[in-house]
């Protein structure tokens, strides 16, 4: 019994000096073992899944409103993250470690909805993932299940219709913003060859 008490405070002691110590690599480019991944990844499934079995799905999610009503949403606030079809990289999801899902690739594994909407709602900590129940009711978050749901089978040009035409962020008091928020989506869009366009801007014919 002493012995264990001894082995055990030793352990401790070690474990508080490797944390105080500095010796962690805390930065995103500096990856998981194999089997810490593992580890998390269980942690994780388990954690989401206990939590969020007793939630109840509606039974509209097949609805081409509310499916629309969740575009505009997906567009400003996930895409930059899980990018979208047409949307094949950006600097944000380039850089997250873990990297977030994205929902249009076929590896992606997809969860239940149960599970996408109490993380949608709660986040996920130390990945990036926000929590989005702070700002935004039970149905936008099902709308957005709902729209990740559509998002496997569909082609750039379906989504960059559907987000021009979605309802968007409901914040905006008029849906005429969002109509304007449209030309919005070509900046997005190009990302990446977006960044030629700030190299090209000092050369002379845009300010002097
Ligand atoms: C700043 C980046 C970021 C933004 C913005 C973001 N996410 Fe995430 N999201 C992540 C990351 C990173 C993960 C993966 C976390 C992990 O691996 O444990 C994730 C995980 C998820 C998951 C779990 C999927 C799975 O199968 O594991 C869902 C669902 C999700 N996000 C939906 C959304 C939606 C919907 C939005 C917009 C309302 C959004 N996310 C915005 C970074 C982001």
């Amino acid at each position: 019994m002493k012995k264990t008490t001894i082995v055990l405070l030793i352990v401790l002691l070690g474990a508080a000096l490797f944390v105080w110590s500095g010796a962690y690599n805390i930065a995103a480019t500096d990856k998981h073992w194999a089997v810490t991944n593992e580890l998390l990844e269980i942690l994780r499934e388990r954690s989401i899944e206990v939590r969020a079995k007793d939630i109840v799905v509606p039974e509209n999610l097949e609805d081409s409103t509310l499916i629309a009503s969740g575009a505009g949403n997906y567009e400003e606030m996930c895409s930059s993250c899980h990018l979208a079809p047409g949307v094949e990289n950006t600097e944000i999801y380039e850089g997250l470690y873990p990297q977030p899902p994205v929902f249009n690739g076929s590896v992606h594994d997809a969860h239940d909805e149960k599970d996408n909407f109490w993380v949608i709602k709660n986040g996920i900590k130390l990945t990036g993932m926000p929590a989005w129940g702070a700002s935004h009711t039970d149905d936008d978050i099902w709308a957005l299940v709902a729209f990740i749901n559509q998002l496997d089978e569909m082609s750039a040009d379906e989504y960059l219709e559907i987000t021009a035409g979605g309802e968007g962020h409901d914040d905006s008091p008029a849906d005429e913003d969002e109509h304007e928020d449209a030309s919005a989506d070509e900046d997005l869009h190009q990302e990446i060859p977006a960044d030629e366009e700030e190299h090209q801007e000092t050369t002379p014919g845009s300010e002097t």
